[in-house]
């Protein structure tokens, strides 16, 4: 298979199928994951960037190559559409990080009548509903944040990939084993994670059926806090990096939380149109919202986020509102309908 080819983006260990890769365009190994959107942008010139309302549709139009091919396994349908999200906090997360998180999960089983004329993070979601298994079954149309827990370093500062999954294993005994569910675990900021930084500002995979898994193949993922280790790679734009010459002002006061909640929408889009690593994805292996890596408003290109929407408060750039009006950085997600990178369906 094609995604097996390459260290740098194809990334397969024994038990990480699927990464997310850095947005950031400022070294070359990610070149690849952005060339699609402009070939030529690497040679214009820097612009300076000025936050700017958005002028116009939120649609993108990259090469027309980039189409996700259908590999005929599951997406994920849950349970009367509805996906529970359980999520693990291991370190130190403040009691702030933890409500803007807990917002951002939040934001996906509002009403969406609601919000009219907002883009939203349902409607971002709502783009998923385009992606359905072999028997026209989309995905489903609602996340429900259903539970957490907090880890206070049980398994040390300094993880690998299979500890991830052993904590996800562990979570099992209070958050109940479904594969119609997603589980989560983040870590804070000062937690070493093998790969985090290197090439993955995130990974999703699923564990083996066991006893402890009731038998099941669970989706996973997990989503570092780049703020220390990795800014300009894993929490740009709100870090330099590319045509920035300094980050943007995170909606969210926390370029490492704002940061993150980037990959974990890139994540829970790559779970829920491929969990098995037999969904949708691209011949290298980048899912729904990873092909449209670095695009975050319109007129976007390699290095620039595109035309965001702005606070005029805080001055701070975010492209969609989730629970309770608050604000929040998601990538352009593939659209199969209109077979462009969009925001919102
Ligand atoms: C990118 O690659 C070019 C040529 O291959 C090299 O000159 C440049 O230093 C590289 N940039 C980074 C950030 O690695
Ligand atoms: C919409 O909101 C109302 C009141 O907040 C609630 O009773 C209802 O269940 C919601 N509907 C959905 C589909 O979430
Ligand atoms: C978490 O662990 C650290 C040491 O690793 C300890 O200092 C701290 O008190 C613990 N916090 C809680 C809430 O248990
Ligand atoms: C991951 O780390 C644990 C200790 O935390 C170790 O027992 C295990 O062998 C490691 N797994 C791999 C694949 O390196
Ligand atoms: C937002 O930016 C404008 C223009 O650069 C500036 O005049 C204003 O003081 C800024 N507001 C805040 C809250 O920083």
């Amino acid at each position: 298979m094609a995604f097996l080819d390459g260290y740098k983006y194809a990334a397969f260990l024994s038990f990480v199928a699927f990464t997310v890769f850095s947005t950031s365009v400022a070294d070359n190994a990610s070149s690849h994951s952005t060339a699609f959107l402009h070939p030529e942008s690497k040679f214009r010139q820097v612009r300076k960037f000025h936050p700017v309302r958005k002028t116009g549709g939120f649609s993108y139009s990259p090469e027309p190559t980039v189409a996700l091919d259908y590999h005929f396994g599951p997406v994920m349908t849950g349970r009367n559409d509805v996906i529970k999200m359980f999520v693990i906090y291991y370190g130190h997360f403040s009691r702030k990080q933890k409500r803007v998180l807990s917002h951002f999960f939040k934001s996906f089983s509002q009403n969406e009548t609601q919000e009219l004329h907002k883009p939203t993070t349902e409607k971002w979601w709502g783009l998923t509903r385009q992606y359905v298994d072999l028997y026209e079954t989309p995905v489903a149309a609602r996340l429900v944040y259903e539970g957490e827990k907090s880890n206070n370093y049980s398994l040390g500062a300094s993880l690998n990939q299979s500890d991830i999954q052993t904590l996800v294993v562990k979570s099992l005994e209070s958050f109940g084993a479904s594969s119609r569910s997603m589980y989560l675990v983040l870590t804070s900021e000062d937690v070493l994670v093998e790969r985090f930084c290197q090439n993955v500002c995130g990974t999703h995979f699923f564990t083996f059926p066991s006893d402890a898994t009731n038998d099941q193949m669970l989706p996973y993922a997990w989503i570092g806090n780049p703020a220390k280790q990795c800014p300009e790679i894993c929490a740009w734009p709100y870090a330099p990096g590319g045509f920035l010459k300094e980050g943007l002002i995170p909606p969210n006061g926390d370029a490492g939380i704002d940061g993150m909640i980037i990959t974990v929408a890139n994540l829970l889009a790559a779970m829920g149109t491929n969990p098995f690593g037999n969904g949708y994805y691209r011949e290298d292996g980048l899912a729904a919202a990873a092909v449209c890596q670095g695009v975050y408003g319109d007129k976007a290109y390699s290095g620039y986020p595109g035309n965001l929407l702005v606070d005029k408060s805080t001055n701070a750039s975010f492209n969609v509102y989730g629970y309770k009006d608050s604000k929040f950085l998601v990538p352009f997600m593939w659209d199969p309908a209109t077979q462009q990178c969009a925001l919102q369906a």
